[in-house]
């Protein structure tokens, strides 16, 4: 078997729906395996859009099998709203899209405490997509979790929801100072939830050993990015999952993959954005940062929310790079930067009198270093017509060129619009 996984390698809206969805035309099935409905996966079919959350952007291709894998939190409610779109487009989700049954759920009281923690953090929020993440993984991890196949069992259901909501109750009542849940209302809401994903959940392991043996390809898809790893990225602002590539040998059921072919794509926009709060060392609160804003469109595709922006990160890059074990990059959006007179890149910072060249782990100097900037010659060209790398203007090239140097990886790929046919493989 093939395996090619596609992450970011930001702090995700790096643009990997359309990588995963212009890749997925040579393989059998995409794979998500962390995350859940508060990613954002926008794909464009000539004008038709599609903004995917949960499930894999590998169902727009009608003989791609998709699979949500273990380590994703679904929301049964989200997914059934993504089906209905789906669907209405005339989209065929039966017997190509399979949940895992391990595949832990969110419940609403999950999307109520999210809020309730935030409302509670005051300043220091995190600025969470209030989709449930965090306390659906927080659940998980303390072993209180409805797993898919838990939900479906209807004895078990009951029993462990009325064991949640003990705890859910005394937290919303006696620290949140909130009216609590009624039980038989979430009981019947779970009921429901289990109707929606009856139908979908199977085993997914089986098939993907079957894939193996077939010698087919699997594309894995991660949502989110590195720098919002709840190990690796920018803590405590970060994400409840590992959006690092390390995160698909437990969130897949496929284990550490090692027969046949193994690409690590990360999938790094040509400058820099993020949503909610938190470090973001290259950050232009100024026009440029506006421009960006304005040229790439630089909303939350989940939330709505104006995106923080700002140029290159090669520092943080470089270190998402080591920590995913990238062996390619994808850069997307560089059309977005045609027509600016000059670009700058971070390849180090400055922090209390020092060089720092390696992404600090402490949050205060995260928070606080000073980019030491390369400065590059912008190009005046249209790149979205490019289709063959040496159509690229020589500014543009030289950009990419270093880009790679820097981080010893090759450009794989460039994404210079949003249509399936503004791509260059490189
Ligand atoms: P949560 O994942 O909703 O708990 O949010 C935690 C942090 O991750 C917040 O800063 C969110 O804005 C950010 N985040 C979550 N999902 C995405 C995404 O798909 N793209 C970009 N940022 C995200």
């Amino acid at each position: 078997m093939s395996v090619s996984i596609v992450v970011g390698a930001q702090w995700g809206d790096e643009g990997k729906g359309k990588i995963i969805d212009v890749l997925s035309e040579n393989a059998s099935a995409v794979l998500r395996y962390q995350g859940g409905a508060n990613a954002g996966h926008t794909v464009y079919i000539g004008e038709q859009k599609y903004v995917l959350h949960l499930i894999p952007s590998g169902i727009l291709r009608p003989d791609v099998v998709c699979f949500i894998g273990d380590g994703v939190v679904l929301d049964p409610i989200a997914y059934q709203e993504e089906l209905d779109v789906l669907h209405k487009a005339g989209i065929r989700t039966e017997g190509r899209l399979w949940v895992s049954p391990r595949t832990h759920i969110i419940l609403p009281y999950h999307k109520r405490l999210d809020m309730c923690a935030e409302k509670r953090k005051g300043k220091k929020k995190i600025g969470t997509t209030g989709r449930g993440i965090g306390p659906a993984y927080m659940d998980k991890y303390s072993r209180m979790g409805l797993r898919a196949i838990d939900l479906l069992n209807e004895p078990i259901r009951r029993e462990r929801i009325l064991q949640n909501l003990e705890m859910k109750n005394f937290l919303l009542t006696s620290y949140y100072e909130e009216t609590p849940l009624d039980p038989e209302d979430i009981l019947q809401q779970a009921a429901a939830c289990a109707d929606i994903l009856k139908p979908y959940v199977r085993e997914t392991i089986p098939d993907l050993a079957e894939m193996n043996a077939k010698g087919r390809h699997l594309l894995i898809e991660g949502a989110q990015g590195a720098m919002l790893d709840i190990d690796y990225g920018s803590y405590p602002y970060v994400t409840s999952s590992h959006p690092v590539a390390g995160g698909t040998f437990t969130g897949s059921g496929l284990g550490v993959y090692s027969g046949g072919d193994m690409r690590l794509l990360g999938v790094a926009k040509a400058y820099l954005t993020r949503v909610g709060n938190g470090p973001f060392p290259t950050e232009l609160d100024d026009e440029t940062g506006r421009m960006l804003r304005d040229r790439g469109n630089e909303y939350g595709a989940t939330t709505g929310r104006p995106r923080r922006c700002g140029w290159l990160d090669l520092v943080a890059l470089k270190y998402s790079c080591l920590v995913n074990g990238l062996t390619h990059l994808a850069i997307t959006k560089l059309d977005v930067l045609d027509g600016f007179d000059t670009l700058n890149v971070a390849v180090a910072y400055q922090y209390k009198g020092r060089r720092l060249d390696f992404f600090p782990a402490d949050l205060q100097a995260q928070e606080e270093v000073t980019p030491v900037y390369k400065s590059f010659k912008g190009w005046q060209k249209d790149t979205s017509t490019c289709r063959e790398y040496d159509d690229l203007p020589d500014a543009a090239r030289a950009y990419l060129a270093y880009i790679a140097e820097f981080l010893g990886i090759p450009v794989h790929i460039v994404s210079t619009g949003q249509r399936r046919d503004q791509i260059i493989f490189v």
